[in-house]
């Protein structure tokens, strides 16, 4: 029922050319100029859930213990387990309960094993092993197994946070001096790159926004750039730039007016090489041609060195395929199907639907793989109908998507101009994108953020 629709522009484009094109886009007029990526100053809108506030402990475990399970444990021994772990790793009941695959063992002696299985160790040999520390701290517990009572930070499903992040800034990315905008220029995009060197890989764990001048100051995007050659053609001092040169770039975050902060949860970050580039793009516009106009907008970061499980990453669903007829409506409706390299699932923390002005609606929606060829009813994961042009957050989600879970993006479109409006990178153009905020990242060598809107089936409607 679904077919691919030839795109009015892309038609003879291969897919590496069209993404170029349209990952250009992104840097571009237009994007991220309402994009606003969170709340309106100070919202802080956080899951219930969400492990920021101490809570009064349930766990009857003694601090050090619990420390070791929320540190290295939790992120898939939760209350409840997710990722193939059999069994919850969180209170001293869960500790002293029978192992399931020996049940005449107790968990905690499981636990101490395979701690120290070289072969088979827990955590899974990717993350971070046990210290001799957390070792020992896990030992001297096992024996008497005391109750204990540590008030913990951390309780079930710690959720993302937009807006005001509660940890403390510690890595500040700014430019090495301020841009000024020359009088005689309307629009221009200037770039800086700020590298960063640790001793050891980090995690960043929230991203701030820090504007500047917001005279001028029309969208900003974050990027890391990861391979070397790339990164050194961007100055560390602002100098304007190409819009295009996003492409191979891994999106992290975007500011519009009145966007506000991001942290991640618990057990997720984003990774930090050693040596890290970062580059900042910047789209001034400057339609009254006003002189002296300096801007350094940068962000800060919360940074760790204890490194979390699991890795975010930023896709996006929807389409290029946009047609919409001079004075008419259309629509487009875009699958797209969860491969089988998402093998741990998609899971989902945040969505941020987008379009420019002509968008009426936007919702992006998943059909459960129930069988072979079988799918369930549509479920809505983010929708905002009527669409607001002025009024783009990011949305916290908490879905998880299967290989072979189909995810639907449908944007409409009404068109009052006298001529078609299609997709690009000015307001005047359109967009079709449902930005995903997820993890594990998909590590595919082929893989992109714009991947699955390349690999869409998509048809046009009224
Ligand atoms: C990334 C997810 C993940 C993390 C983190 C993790 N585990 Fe596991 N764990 C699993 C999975 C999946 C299994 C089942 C497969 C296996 O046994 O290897 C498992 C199995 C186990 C088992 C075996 C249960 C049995 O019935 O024998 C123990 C014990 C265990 N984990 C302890 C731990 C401890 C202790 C930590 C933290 C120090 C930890 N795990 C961290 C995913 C994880």
């Amino acid at each position: 029922m679904f077919r691919p629709v030839a795109s009015p522009f892309f038609h003879d484009s291969s897919p590496p050319q069209r993404a170029a094109r349209w990952l250009g886009a992104l840097g571009s007029l237009g994007l991220f100029a309402a994009l606003g990526l969170g709340c309106l100053g100070g919202c802080a809108q956080t899951r219930p859930e969400t492990g920021s506030a101490v809570v009064a402990d349930d766990r009857g475990l003694p601090c050090n213990v619990a420390d070791v399970l929320d540190r290295k444990c939790r992120a898939c021994h939760e209350r409840k387990p997710s990722f193939g772990a059999p069994m919850a790793l969180v209170t001293r009941d869960d500790l002293l309960a029978p192992l399931p695959s020996d049940p005449t063992r107790r968990v905690i002696d499981g636990a101490i094993a395979r701690a120290a299985d070289v072969s088979r160790p827990m955590p899974p040999p990717t993350l971070a092993l046990l210290t001799d520390q957390e070792k020992q701290a896990l030992q001297s517990w096992a024996a008497a197994a005391t109750p204990g009572a540590c008030a913990t930070q951390l309780v079930d499903a710690p959720g993302i946070a937009i807006g005001t992040p509660t940890c403390t800034p510690d890595l500040p990315l700014a430019p090495s001096q301020p841009y000024e905008m020359p009088a005689t220029r309307t629009n221009e995009y200037v770039c800086y790159r700020v590298d960063v060197d640790s001793a050891e890989p980090r995690q960043v764990v929230a991203m701030v926004p820090v504007p500047d001048n917001q005279t001028i100051l029309h969208h900003v995007l974050l990027f890391r750039v990861d391979d070397e050659t790339e990164a050194a053609k961007i100055g560390t001092k602002p100098a304007p730039c190409s819009a295009m040169r996003s492409m191979l770039w891994t999106f992290l975050y975007g500011w519009g007016p009145g966007t506000g902060g991001l942290e991640l949860p618990a057990n997720v970050g984003i990774n930090q090489p050693k040596k890290a580039h970062y580059v900042v793009q910047l789209h001034y516009n400057n339609p009254r041609h006003l002189g002296g106009q300096r801007d350094k907008t940068g962000f800060n970061f919360c940074t760790t060195d204890k490194l979390r499980p699991f890795e975010a990453d930023v896709m996006a669903f929807g389409t290029d395929q946009i047609y919409v007829p001079a004075k008419a409506a259309a629509s487009v409706t875009c699958d797209y199907t969860i491969p089988d390299t998402a093998a741990d699932g998609i899971h989902i923390l945040a969505m941020n639907p987008h379009m420019h002005g002509a968008g009426t609606a936007i919702e992006t929606n998943v059909l459960r793989k129930t069988g072979e060829d079988m799918f369930s009813a549509p479920a809505t994961l983010a929708k905002i109908d009527p669409w607001n042009y002025q009024d783009q957050q990011w949305q916290p989600v908490s879905e998880v998507l299967r290989p072979g879970d189909v995810v639907r993006q449908r944007c409409a479109f009404a068109n009052p101009t006298s001529r078609a409006i299609t997709f690009g990178e000015n307001t005047e153009d359109e967009m079709c994108f449902g930005f995903t905020l997820y993890y594990p990242r998909i590590k595919a060598s082929y893989w992109n953020w714009a991947y699955p809107t390349m690999k869409s089936l998509c048809t046009n409607g009224p």
